[in-house]
């Protein structure tokens, strides 16, 4: 059965991210085990011998996990609800966590970082042009003279097919998550629909939250995402100052290609 869309309409990222789905959001991403990024961006931070920033981080998904292997990284969120869920974890895992409450469009935080990045595709929640290339040059801002900003894209072609082309499927169950000791089961459901002239993605979610079997929270959300080329990102990171900037593939450090699910966008500051 084929789902009639509801007239399209964008939920500011932040907006997206406040009360149940920020509630949610670590049973659907659990925190507490090796995350698929992380080994990536420890090596990066490393490499870059000084402290770093993560752009966006959330309830700590990453940084909380850089953080425990004796990282220097530092945390900037814009959504309050996601940025409490992170400080009780920090503090309960008696983790020292340096958190910014600011927007990634337009910070200043007095200083420059060896290593600045965004990971987990945050930077396409900013569908604004102006917004986005304003935010390219906040983070060229903070990174040290010989430091580099690494920003991540999700490259999913099959997402950028019109929904007719993708059959008739439209809402497809996205993920679950469980907390056994809570008695909770979460699902996210979504389905989607792109203009691919502006490159843009509108996906309608739904989150069931149920405890002990019984449905006890239904939440649905709007959010619309762009989608970056390749050049495309190339040019608007050398626009906000970044010198040999680089595309590489998922977290390999290898020419992006098609075989990739996402891309990471590496700038330098000279
Ligand atoms: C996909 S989540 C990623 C969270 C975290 N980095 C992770 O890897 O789990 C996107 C995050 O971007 C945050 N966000 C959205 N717009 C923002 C903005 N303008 N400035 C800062 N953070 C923003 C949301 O609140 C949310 O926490």
């Amino acid at each position: 059965m084929s789902i009639t869309m509801p007239a399209v309409e964008s939920t500011p990222g932040v907006a997206f991210y406040a009360g149940a789905v920020a509630e949610v959001y670590d049973l659907l991403f659990p925190p507490d085990c090796e995350q698929v990024d992380e080994a990536f961006f420890a090596r990066h931070i490393v490499a870059g011998e000084g402290p770093a920033l993560e752009i966006a981080s959330g309830t700590g998904r990453l940084l909380l996990r850089l953080l425990a292997r004796g990282l220097p990284v530092e945390g900037l969120e814009l959504s309050a609800d996601m940025l409490r869920i992170c400080r009780e974890r920090a503090s309960k895992r008696e983790i020292p966590a340096v958190l910014h409450h600011a927007s990634m469009v337009d910070f200043s935080l007095g200083r420059q970082f060896a290593t600045v990045f965004v990971p987990f595709y945050s930077f396409q929640i900013l569908t604004d042009r102006s917004e986005a290339e304003c935010c390219l040059r906040s983070l060229y801002n903070h990174t040290a003279p010989g430091g580099k900003t690494m920003l991540t894209t999700w490259t999913h072609w099959e997402d950028m097919l019109p929904a007719g082309e993708r059959g008739e499927k439209p809402w497809k169950l996205v993920r679950t998550g469980r907390d056994d000791d809570r008695g909770l089961f979460v699902t996210s459901s979504a389905a989607s629909e792109v203009n691919r002239t502006e490159q843009l993605q509108t996906n309608w979610f739904r989150y069931d939250v149920y405890q002990h079997g019984r449905l006890v929270e239904t939440t649905s959300r709007i959010e619309t995402i762009r989608f970056y080329h390749k050049y495309e990102l190339q040019m608007m990171m050398e626009r906000a100052g970044f010198v040999d900037v680089r595309v590489t593939g998922d977290e390999t450090d290898e020419p992006a290609t098609d075989a990739h699910t996402s891309w990471v966008v590496t700038g330098y500051r000279r």
